[in-house]
């Protein structure tokens, strides 16, 4: 028994994680005063951690393993069943060396000329009497990004469908009734188009690019030296797709960042590179994204004090570790200059997850995430004037992800 952990009294929690979302553990944090507790959530005992020193434990691969830790409605909407997030020891290193092999220096160019090339044409292409609702616009701009750079081809597609077809993979998970059912439905559907052109490739049908993903992916070879089921290869192609278009997530927070934080966003006219990247830093640590990383307690062991029993679901609250007032100063406040000569550890600014990306399940694709952000950032400053029409940039914490309420709508009136 973890005898002497700080307890959450009274049952089972679930109905307080959909009530609170992001702010579940923050709230007991504060209240309890500890940086880890215990609570029973989806009927089990779940130890909650926060904070840099105990993102370092949670990210030990002695202490922690990946699976069967994700909840299963997370496997059928968002990441699909039998992929990397799911895989411990030399499997995982294996499956992640795929992932990790394409973000090199040329990958990360070609990803910023696309995502500029792709954002001039959209608005080249738009009714100038339009309001774009910025989120819906960035799903679709990041798709052909997402498509072009993985190597598969969006000729014959409705992007606008499918790219919306992708984004019910991570506006579903924590969604209940209909909104998750359609985001299963969403899963098998993408898998389908996906499952067809690896086993195209495959079978010499389909003539694939050999330096993109989708070729790479079909080919990869496993621990055993046999071909990955194709069923796993689609998860991990869609383990690219999905997530690059889930970066309008975060484009929809610059524009709600612009909006709520005037003297910031002034500074950006004449802002060089580095001053655009703290600007996205800041989005990235300031609003929430992805709420918590789950794992299991590997081997029974004690820390601090503290008694682990193999098998206990952990959960490492991302969004309160970024605003931990023992990791940040004034985390509470907008300052993109706090990344100025900031320290940076593996385990202090972690949105997209902590510790090791080769040997740990730290996010494959966070430099991706900053260029595409940073990208979009410059695109929105210095290549296209725009009026913001009133609306309601309002958003929950219990809405996950979290999107402003109106998906920050803007009036194009000049490309630049
Ligand atoms: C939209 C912004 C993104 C956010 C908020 C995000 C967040 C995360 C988080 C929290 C994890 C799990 C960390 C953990 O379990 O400890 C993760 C893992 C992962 N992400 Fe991302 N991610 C983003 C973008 C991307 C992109 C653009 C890609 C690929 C191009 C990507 C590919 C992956 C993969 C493959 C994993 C699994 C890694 C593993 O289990 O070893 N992500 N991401």
């Amino acid at each position: 028994m973890n005898s002497n952990m700080p307890k959450d009294s009274g049952f089972d929690k679930t109905l307080r994680v959909l009530k609170e979302g992001y702010e579940f553990v923050m709230n007991r944090d504060k209240e309890m005063h500890t940086n880890i507790f215990e609570t029973r959530i989806l009927g089990e005992k779940t130890i909650c951690l926060t904070g840099s020193e105990l993102a370092e434990l949670f990210y030990d691969n002695t202490r922690f393993s990946r699976s069967d830790a994700a909840p299963v409605r997370v496997q059928k909407t968002l990441f699909g069943e039998g992929g990397v997030q799911g895989l411990d020891g030399d499997e995982h290193k294996n499956r992640k060396s795929m992932f990790m092999s394409l973000m090199d220096n040329k990958a990360m160019d070609e990803i910023e000329d696309l995502t500029q090339k792709y954002w001039h044409e959209y608005f080249e292409e738009i009714d100038w009497n339009d309001t774009v609702e910025l989120y819906e616009a960035a799903k679709v701009v990041f798709l052909k990004v997402a498509c072009d750079w993985v190597g598969v081809s969006l000729q014959d597609e409705d992007n606008e469908a499918r790219a919306s077809q992708i984004a019910d993979l991570y506006e579903s998970p924590a969604s209940l009734g209909i909104q998750h059912w359609k985001g299963r439905k969403s899963r098998s559907e993408t898998e389908d188009w996906i499952k067809g052109l690896i086993e195209g490739v495959r079978n010499g049908e389909l003539e694939a690019d050999k330096d993109r993903a989708l070729y790479h992916f079909a080919m990869h070879k496993d621990l055993n030296g046999e071909l990955l089921d194709s069923q796993i290869a689609t998860v991990e192609l869609l383990n690219l797709i999905r997530p690059i278009n889930a970066i309008s997530v975060w484009v929809a927070m610059i524009g709600l960042a612009i909006h709520e934080h005037p003297n910031s966003a002034e500074k950006l006219k004449s802002a060089n590179g580095q001053q655009l990247e703290w600007f996205i830093q800041e989005v990235r640590r300031y609003y929430p994204f992805f709420p918590f990383a789950v794992a299991r307690v590997k081997l029974d062991f004690e820390w601090q004090g503290y008694e682990f029993k193999e098998g206990t679901l952990t959960l490492l609250d991302l969004y309160g570790t970024n605003r931990h007032p023992d990791d940040w100063v004034d985390p509470d406040e907008f300052k993109p200059e706090r990344f100025e000569g900031w320290q940076e550890t593996p385990f202090n600014f972690i949105p997209q997850g902590g510790g090791s990306y080769d040997f740990g399940h730290r996010c494959a694709g966070e430099f991706i995430t900053i260029v595409m952000m940073r990208t979009t950032l410059d695109f929105l400053v210095n290549h296209l004037e725009f009026e913001v029409p009133e609306q309601n940039f309002g958003f929950e914490f219990n809405d996950i992800p979290a999107v402003p309420n109106d998906k920050v709508k803007i009036k194009p009136t000049r490309i630049k």
